[in-house]
C-alpha cells in the first residue's frame, strides 16, 4: 500500500517486488531469533546481488546486536555447482540445466535473472515467462476493468488488498500486461539483466498515477514525481528503514483523503492504460477545457498573463541579446 502511494518504480519500471519483500522476511528473521534466543541469522544470498544489503541493513536497524551468516557470500558457488550441491543435498529447487533461471516471485511480481538472459542482447525466451501471456496467446479483444480508489485504498468488484492483486495477476497476464526487461543497476554497482512479469502491480500502479492526474495539483505532481522516483531508490537500496522513507510515507499519506475515485483501465496486447477517470476531488473542469460550447475561461485574462510571465527572460533578453553593432578595432573597456 505505501509503495502503491509511492507509485514505486525503480529505475522508472520495476515495481519493486523482490526488493520490498526482503526488509519483511529480515523482520520475520529478528523476529524468529528472538523467540529462539538466538543471536544470528543466516540468508542465502551472494555476495553480487542487491538482497544480501537489503536483509542485512533492515535486520541491524530493527537489532543492532543481531549476526548474519551468508554462506553463498563466504563460499560462492556458480549456479550448475548450486545445482549439483542442492540435489546432493536432497533441497528441491525449480532451476534446471536446461532453465538456470533465478526465480523470485511475490504477489507484487516475478523475477528471472541469469541463464540465456544474461546476455543483454539475446531476447528473452518464451520459457522464462509464467504469468503473462505471449502476444499469439492474448484474447484478441480489449479488455475494461474499473478499479474504485477510497482514500488511496484500490478495489476491484469487492475484491481488495492480495485478492485483488491477485486476480489482477490474473487478468492483466492474460493480456501481457507487465512484462518488463531491464538492464538495471544493483547497489554493488554492476549492471545486471532482469526480466519481469508484475501484471498486478503495474495494472495498479497505472490507476493509482491516472487517478492522481486527476485529483492533484499540478505542483503537488511535480513534487511527488521527485519524492516518488527518491522512494523507489530507497526500497532498492536497501534503506526501507530509514526515516526518510518515512516521512515521504507521511507526505504521500497526507494526500490520501483525496485520493478517491474510480479509473478505467484497458487491458490489451501488453499494456495497460487509463481510457476514463472520475473523482468527487477531481480538478478537471469541462468548463474550462473545453473548446466547445460552454467555455467559462477568461480568454482575455491570457495575454495580461504572458506579458508577466514573460517579463524575466525578456529582461535577460534585451540585456544580452542587444542588436549586433559594428566591432571597433580598439576593444572598449568598461
Ligand atoms: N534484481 C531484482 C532486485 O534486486 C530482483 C532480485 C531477485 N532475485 C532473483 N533471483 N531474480 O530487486
Amino acid at each position: 500500500m505505501r509503495a502503491l502511494r509511492a507509485n514505486a518504480l525503480y529505475e522508472g519500471v520495476y515495481p519493486l517486488s523482490a526488493a520490498l519483500s526482503r526488509p519483511l522476511i529480515a523482520t520475520l528473521l529478528v523476529e524468529t531469533a528472538h523467540t529462539y534466543g538466538a543471536d544470528a541469522v543466516a540468508h542465502g544470498c551472494t555476495g553480487k546481488g542487491n538482497d544480501q544489503v537489503r536483509i542485512e541493513v533492515a535486520a541491524r536497524a530493527l537489532d543492532p546486536s543481531i549476526a548474519t551468516l551468508a554462506p553463498l557470500r563466504d563460499s560462492p558457488l556458480s549456479r550448475p555447482d548450486a545445482m549439483i550441491f542442492a540435489e546432493q543435498h536432497g533441497v528441491p529447487v525449480s532451476s534446471t540445466v536446461a532453465k538456470p533461471y533465478s526465480i523470485d516471485a511475490n504477489l507484487w511480481g516475478r523475477s528471472i535473472e541469469a541463464g540465456v538472459l544474461e546476455n543483454p542482447w539475446a531476447a528473452p525466451p518464451e520459457d522464462a515467462y509464467a504469468w503473462t501471456a505471449q502476444s499469439d496467446a492474448q484474447p484478441a479483444l480489449a479488455e475494461h476493468l474499473v478499479i474504485d480508489f477510497d482514500e488511496g485504498v484500490p478495489s476491484f468488484e469487492g475484491q481488495w488488498g492480495a485478492q485483488l492483486v491477485a486476480t489482477l495477476n490474473h487478468l492483466a497476464g492474460q493480456h501481457g500486461v507487465g512484462r518488463i526487461d531491464l538492464v538495471e543497476d544493483r547497489v554493488i554497482g554492476v549492471k545486471s539483466r532482469e526480466v519481469y512479469e508484475c501484471p498486478g502491480s503495474i495494472a495498479l500502479i497505472t490507476a493509482h498515477k491516472a487517478l492522481e492526474r486527476l485529483v492533484l495539483t499540478r505542483d503537488e505532481l511535480r513534487f511527488k514525481a521527485t519524492v516518488d522516483q527518491k522512494y523507489g531508490e530507497l526500497i532498492y537500496d536497501g534503506l526501507w528503514p530509514s526515516p526518510l522513507r518515512t516521512a515521504f510515507d507521511a507526505f504521500n499519506g497526507s494526500l490520501a483523503p483525496r485520493m478517491t475515485g474510480k479509473v478505467r483501465l484497458k487491458l490489451h496486447h501488453g499494456a495497460a492504460v487509463c481510457d476514463g477517470s472520475r473523482s468527487p476531488f477531481g480538478l478537471y473542469d469541462e468548463s474550462l477545457a473545453t473548446y466547445g460550447a460552454g467555455d467559462s475561461f477568461k480568454h482575455d485574462a491570457a495575454a495580461g498573463f504572458i506579458e508577466l510571465w514573460g517579463l524575466p527572460l525578456e529582461l535577460e533578453a534585451r540585456v544580452t541579446r542587444r542588436p549586433a553593432r559594428p566591432r571597433s578595432s580598439t576593444p572598449v573597456l568598461a
